[in-house]
């Protein structure tokens, strides 16, 4: 399903209070909700609600765990662009989030431990139950997490290679995109897959080419975000600017 919104402000409202319900669902019945997050430019406004429903109208996270779903490889958690600082500064800094509850990929894991460290990442979101909700934006490869073409559907979380597009998107953040990484963690296809509810949210004019490929094209691992009209728990929210090549 695609739901259109006039703008990114009310969709992305929507969007904070479709987590916040999760979370209180959850919170009334004891339990925890496993929220999977992503960072760039398209959450930051559900993650501004979020922080106003926390500070004004008392929504707690003390029972929510969190799991991102990628980080530049290799990547100090310190530095300026790693999603660790992006998470901190327009969500887990302002919230009542116990720091072991997050997890974001570790940019520092040696190499020859990567795919025991990705292994241990999806069995941790698995332990807990599974993600009830993942968010999800959009690259202009037609990438979801750093699941560039060619990327499989049962994917799990692995080391991958950034297409050279995602590099130049994101050169402005590393000031030259000879500083950008070229490898990123990142959960796969089937991670997100599995999650209880999917939602994808892209914004802006430059987004409606993949946008309309996405939505409207042929399922194939040339576009991976085509994956999600395969499942029914996958919804695509969009504004008017991002919807207007859609037929
Ligand atoms: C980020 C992520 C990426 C971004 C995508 C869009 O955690 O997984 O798939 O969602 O590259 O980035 P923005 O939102 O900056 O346009």
């Amino acid at each position: 399903p695609v739901q259109v919104y006039p703008n990114q402000e009310v969709a992305s409202i929507g969007v904070a209070k479709r987590i916040a319900n999760v979370i209180r669902e959850k919170q009334e019945k004891g339990e925890t909700a496993v929220l999977g997050l992503a960072t760039g430019a398209t959450p930051v406004k559900v993650y501004k609600e979020l922080v106003r429903l926390h500070k004004e109208e008392n929504l707690s996270f003390r029972n929510v765990v969190t799991f991102n779903l990628d980080e530049y490889y290799p990547m100090l958690p310190t530095a300026d662009q790693s999603y660790v600082t992006f998470m901190n500064k327009h969500l887990f800094d302002m919230i009542d989030i116990p720091k072991e509850n997050i997890n974001i990929p570790d940019g520092t894991v040696p190499v020859e431990k990567v795919q025991e460290y990705c292994e241990g990442y999806e069995q941790k979101i698995s332990n807990l139950g599974g993600l009830d909700i993942q968010i999800l934006g959009i690259g202009r490869t037609g990438h979801i997490g750093f699941n560039e073409p060619g990327s499989a559907p049962n994917s799990g979380t692995r080391l991958v290679t950034l297409d050279d597009l995602t590099r130049r998107d994101a050169s402005r953040d590393f000031g030259g995109k000879e500083n950008v990484p070229t490898k990123a963690l990142t959960m796969g296809v089937g991670t997100i897959f599995k999650a209880k509810e999917i939602i994808l949210m892209a914004w802006n004019e430059k987004k409606a080419e993949i946008v309309k490929k996405a939505v409207e094209g042929e399922i194939s691992s040339d576009i991976p975000a085509t994956y999600l009209q395969l499942s029914d728990r996958a919804e695509f929210i969009l504004d008017q600017d991002a919807a207007s090549a859609l037929t």
